[in-house]
């Protein structure tokens, strides 16, 4: 049996550990090979490969990024163009590939989908992303090492705001979810957490601060996601480039809310924007572990022919759910923990 592996859309750390645990699964099968894609679905269009066997993925489950590379490519993005299906299926079948095994977030396992339903190519998804917003599973690896490194930020901001009486705005990434906004900031211990899901008046949260600063405490903590919104005010966002699946490129957020905070409040803020650092360096265990368990339980899948699925984790256990349905709609932020972070605002 032939299995072929990718890595698409925003790298994050733990997609090395699930490469191979995909390999290293497959490997136990008599007559096995796993061949890995170059760069998401660009390496499907131009035939680009690794050969993926034990020497190729020694020592690499505590690497982050991807031995494989990674890109935002959409095989779809042009509807009146058939070529790039039509390359990835041709590429598929001079290869003699078995079975795909995609590793990515909502853009990659959706075109993902897409190719099993429309040319019932065999496909299992394997979810990764910082940003934790794919249905059907309680997590994606990589999340837990982006709250770690965003809650790790808003620690040493904590004591240098402190020394000036400053307000400190933390941007972190999530473009449709708060989750890694929600999950530091109860961390870290922030004053206000403002995220995707609830448009903000930035007024409340100037009020909030100021109540803080009534009450003695000299320095606040704001932490937001990088889609975080005040009411009626998309304009704020800069509207600049959009990628292959027509996403504006986001990150400016937190200047914004400084420039509003000092303007309402006369308090002097400073702006943290943590962008890509979120998506570097090593995974912490729980995202080698959660990696690892995902790339068998996809390896096995595949071998076993249950296909259109996605390995997902609900609770502790490890499951398959329709790939589908994973990709129909993002997942939102739990309201319960909302609930719990609004616990502790100013
Ligand atoms: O999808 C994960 C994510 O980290 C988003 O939160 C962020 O908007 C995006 O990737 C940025 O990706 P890049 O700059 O690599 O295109």
């Amino acid at each position: 049996m032939r299995l072929g592996v990718l890595t698409g859309g925003g790298d994050c750390p733990g997609l090395n550990a699930a490469i191979r645990a995909i390999v290293r699964r497959a490997l136990h099968e008599p007559d096995t090979k796993v061949l890995g894609f170059k760069y998401g679905w660009a390496g499907l269009i131009s035939g680009e490969t690794v050969d993926l066997d034990l020497a190729a993925t020694k020592g690499i489950v505590h690497r982050g990024g991807t031995i494989l590379g990674t890109s935002r490519t959409n095989p779809y993005k042009d509807p009146s163009d058939e070529r790039p299906v039509g390359a990835i299926l041709a590429t598929l079948e001079s290869l003699g590939i078995d079975a795909l095994v995609p590793i990515g977030g909502e853009d990659t396992l959706g075109v993902a989908m897409r190719l099993h339903e429309d040319e019932g190519v065999p496909i299992v998804g394997v979810p990764k992303t910082i940003d934790n917003d794919l249905s059907e599973t309680d997590f994606t690896f990589g999340f837990q090492t982006a709250v770690q490194i965003a809650t790790d930020a808003i620690d040493r901001l904590h004591t240098t705001a402190e020394s000036h009486n400053r307000v400190m705005v933390v941007e972190v990434m999530g473009r449709h979810a708060g989750w890694i906004a929600t999950y530091s900031g109860i961390a870290g211990g922030a004053d206000v957490i403002l995220i995707p899901e609830k448009p903000f008046d930035i007024a409340e949260v100037a009020a909030r601060i100021q109540h803080r600063h009534d009450q003695g405490r000299l320095f606040s903590i704001v932490v937001a996601a990088e889609g975080a919104m005040p009411v009626g005010g998309e304009a704020v966002l800069s509207a600049g480039e959009t990628d292959a699946f027509g996403h504006t490129r986001l990150g400016g957020i937190g200047n914004w809310i400084q420039e509003q905070l000092e303007k309402m409040t006369g308090f002097e803020t400073r702006t943290t924007i943590l962008g890509h650092v979120q998506r570097g360096g090593t995974p912490v265990a729980f995202d080698r572990v959660l990696a690892t368990r995902f790339g068998v339980a996809a390896a096995e899948a595949a071998l076993t022919g249950q296909f259109g699925t996605m390995v997902a984790i609900n609770g502790t256990s490890i499951t398959l759910v329709s790939l589908a349905s994973a990709v129909g709609k993002l997942k939102t932020i739990d309201p319960e923990l909302v609930a719990v972070s609004e616990v502790f605002f100013g």
